[in-house]
């Protein structure tokens, strides 16, 4: 058969020039599902009506001087500058060890048990590329942070959602759905706690139940803990610290949350020998290494004094607790975060069921973007009511933003 060429055109099993009745998508098919993010949509409906973005989960003041002066530093010294190590730099890989440590009593050895990656997003992808086969099936809750599902996609994997559901005021999690969600293809569980979007905090007896299981079907599990510093009711407990997970858990974390400074993104996992070796030869072929000079930064982050990581709590404990309640005040049903920088609300008090419709229509009822919890459901119905909002901003953009809530109530 010979390669058809515009002689071709015109014969009568050649459509010839303009469009083909089935052209080859460009979007590689395992992504055709995804389309743009919610937040590029809504951050630009932000911009083209002046609102208020509460909806994508950016602080609107950047972290601490020091920190940015180290960067300053870092790139004046030329240090980071030329590609670092791929494992990340050492002054990082320890900071981190030292920080597992200091705050949860986990000993990890910096060179064969820390690897720097790009963010947590970074992180997350190389984590299901490394471990996932096609076929295998990965069990996350939902709704779940959005790359989630793209990641496990593009592994081939098949993502089996456990839904966490609203109940007196908290969502939580169904330990006996979980437990049913497991099949002999089980993979990984891919866990998120504090989480996002709901804020739930998983107890530490809710912990205890994900690891026995994990054990007793010999499961990995990929914890995303980019929140562990956000707690503002309980505790954050690593799921590491629990019998048997030490060896069969992947923790990743971020600067991005706890240092305020998303743009940098160094993120990186704790794991072991085995699993870090694993994940590295995913990452090494994404990024390869990323972030030199802020690396640097962050390792001297990783070791502001315990102040800071309160400070930063309670500041955002504060609005936490000014959004929830100018939320409840407009007439939103509120679930109070006991972690993360976000709230989700329920819209049914105002009237309203579809999420997607109210969050496209309310920066111009009243100059506020949010985003719809549907986004991060496979289960989409599930999610249809609820409504997320962040509170990573300023007091005064919290407050002005509230008072523009409030003329919603009543159907105004
Ligand atoms: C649960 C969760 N994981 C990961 C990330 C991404 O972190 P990073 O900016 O470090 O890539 C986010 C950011 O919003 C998140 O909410």
């Amino acid at each position: 058969m010979t390669t058809p060429t515009e002689h071709d055109a015109g014969r009568a099993d050649n459509p010839g020039p303009g469009p083909r009745p089935h052209p080859r998508p460009l979007l590689n098919r395992r992504l055709a599902e995804f389309g743009t993010t919610i937040f590029a949509e809504m951050s630009a409906l932000a911009q083209k009506t002046g609102a208020i973005n509460l909806g994508q989960g950016f602080p609107d003041t950047d972290g601490p001087e020091e920190v940015r002066e180290a960067a300053v530093r870092a790139l004046r010294d030329g240090r980071g500058n030329q590609y670092p190590p791929g494992p990340g730099v050492p002054e990082l890989r320890t900071a981190v060890a030292d920080h597992q440590l200091g705050r949860y009593g986990l000993s990890f050895d910096p060179d064969t048990e820390v690897l720097v990656t790009a963010g947590a997003t970074e992180a997350i992808a190389a984590s299901l590329l490394a471990l996932v086969e096609p076929g295998d099936e990965v069990v996350a809750l939902e709704p779940y942070y959005d790359s989630y599902a793209a990641c496990i996609a593009l592994a081939g994997g098949t993502r089996v959602p456990v839904t966490l559901r609203p109940h007196e005021g908290r969502y939580v999690l169904d330990l006996d759905e979980l437990r049913a969600a497991v099949t002999p293809r089980t993979r990984l569980i891919l866990l998120n706690s504090p989480h996002n979007p709901t804020g739930t905090v998983l107890s530490r007896a809710e912990l205890a139940a994900v690891a026995a299981l994990a054990v007793e079907r010999d499961l990995l599990v990929v914890t995303d803990e980019v929140y562990e510093h956000l707690v503002f009711d309980g505790e954050h407990v690593p799921l590491a610290s629990f019998p048997g997970m030490r060896e069969r858990t992947v923790t990743i974390s971020s600067a991005g949350k706890t240092f305020s400074f998303t743009g940098w993104k160094v993120g990186w996992i704790t794991a072991s020998p085995a699993l870090v070796a694993a994940v590295r030869g995913a990452k090494q072929f994404l990024t390869y290494v990323s972030a030199g000079p802020f690396q640097y930064a962050v390792a001297e982050a990783l070791r502001l004094p315990a102040a800071y990581f309160t400070a930063l709590r309670d500041d955002l404990r504060a609005k936490r607790d000014l959004l929830s309640a100018g939320l409840a005040d407009a007439g939103f049903e509120v679930y109070r975060p006991a972690g993360t920088y976000f709230v989700t609300t329920d819209i049914r008090p105002l009237g309203e069921s579809d999420g997607f419709a109210f969050c496209r229509a309310l920066p111009e009822r009243c100059g506020v973007v949010a985003v719809p919890n549907a986004v991060f459901y496979d289960h989409r119905e599930q999610g249809a009511p609820f409504v997320r909002f962040a509170f990573c901003k300023r007091t005064e953009v919290i407050q002005d933003a509230t008072a523009r809530l409030k003329t919603l109530a009543g159907g105004a």
